[in-house]
């Protein structure tokens, strides 16, 4: 046990997002150690940034088992660029696109797909935002930032809404002009989105899906193989069972789903902290247990939410205390998730796609 050991140690530690030790990709920056004070520099990609405090915690308990007489450990992360490659015949650099579904609308799910994308970005990760809702976008609503697209050289320019790349069908089309969406335009709008917005290099594409139809998803399978799908519910049986014919819709076009959501679990009384489950309880989280599908988590009904999605201002759920750690804990288990699927099939990982 000694600094060598330690150091050999590090280099053999895996990335969380390929899989492969840091040594391959020179991410070890510095060990050291002045009179029982250790400092570690290690570097990750702005992918994993939301691990970053369980990577800093698993790397200092190396440093204890190497070097026990460490009396202070220091562990710094800093960044490691490794861009996502285009994936796809689109042109989209995207290292995971995450199509964020539901059985029907109305359950949250634009919410979701938002708190998602300002939940990683938050983190420090790249993030688009595409909201391709066309029966009834509502990013526009939610984040307050409206307008109509411009174009940045040849491309379209997203909008940006505190460092995430936006675009949505809203700002393509006048609000009070009414679209009646046939196959190939719904196929065409969206393959203009994603190929001819300026999305720049991103960790994550998040996109607001349409509740129900199968024909975006349909789409999106085609021209971005490695799409994955998050599936919001709420509790109660009906609604479940919506959820899962949304499943069953992601699985028909062979795009895996990666997560159930359960949104409006349980309101939480701000007078007396008391929990009232008023659609239910824990069906969701029961069902994807059942399913095989991994659960990422339930936010409650907070009128804070909902207040803030109606001024146009839901960056600010995030400093509420009684709602962000919520938010935050279903975008990190879905990076660990993605992390896990990536680094268990190596190659691949050096690739754009999951
Ligand atoms: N957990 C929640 N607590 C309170 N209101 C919520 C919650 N989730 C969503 N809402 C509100 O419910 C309405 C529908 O949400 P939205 O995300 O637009 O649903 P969908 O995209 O599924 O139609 C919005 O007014 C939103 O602010
Ligand atoms: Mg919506």
């Amino acid at each position: 046990m000694s600094l060598e050991t330690l150091h050999q140690a590090l280099q053999r530690f895996p990335d969380p997002e390929t899989g492969i030790p840091l040594s391959v990709g020179k991410q070890v920056h510095e060990v050291r150690c002045d009179d029982g004070h250790v400092c570690v520099t290690v570097a990750f990609s702005s992918y994993v940034a939301p691990l970053r405090t369980e990577l800093r915690e698993k790397i200092a308990e190396l440093v204890r088992t190497h070097l026990p007489e460490a009396r202070q450990i220091d562990v710094e992360i800093v960044n490691h660029p490794r861009p996502a490659l285009p994936s796809g015949q689109l042109g989209l650099t995207a290292k995971s696109v995450v199509l964020v579904g539901s059985g029907k609308g109305g359950v949250g799910k634009s919410t979701v797909a938002l708190s998602l994308a300002l939940a990683l970005k938050r983190a420090g990760c790249e993030v688009g935002l595409l909201d391709a809702d066309v029966y009834g976008p509502s990013v526009p609503q939610l984040t307050g930032v409206r307008g109509q697209a411009t174009k940045a050289g040849d491309k379209i320019a997203p909008f940006d809404y505190d460092g995430i790349r936006l675009m949505s069908i809203g700002y393509m089309v006048p609000p009070d002009k009414a679209v009646i969406w046939r196959g190939p335009m719904l196929h065409s709008a969206v393959s203009t989105f994603l190929r001819d917005v300026a999305w720049g290099n991103l960790d994550f594409l998040i996109v607001d899906m349409p509740p129900g139809t199968g024909d975006i998803a349909l789409t999106l399978s085609q021209v971005i193989p490695g799409a994955c799908a998050v599936v919001v519910c709420t509790p109660q049986e009906v609604a479940l069972i919506d959820a899962v014919k949304a499943v069953a819709m992601f699985q028909q076009v062979k795009i895996p789903v990666v997560g159930v959501v359960e949104n409006m679990s349980s309101f939480i009384c701000p007078d007396t902290g008391k929990r009232y489950d008023i659609f239910g309880k824990g069906g969701a989280r029961q069902y994807a247990e059942e399913a095989g599908l991994p659960f990422l988590g339930e936010i409650p009904i907070n009128i804070g939410i909902r207040e803030r999605g109606d001024e146009g201002n839901s960056a600010a759920n995030f400093s509420d205390p009684t709602v962000a750690p919520y938010l935050e804990k279903i975008a990190f288990q879905l990076v660990r998730y993605l992390a896990q699927k990536s680094a268990q099939s190596p190659i691949k990982a050096q690739l754009p796609v999951l």
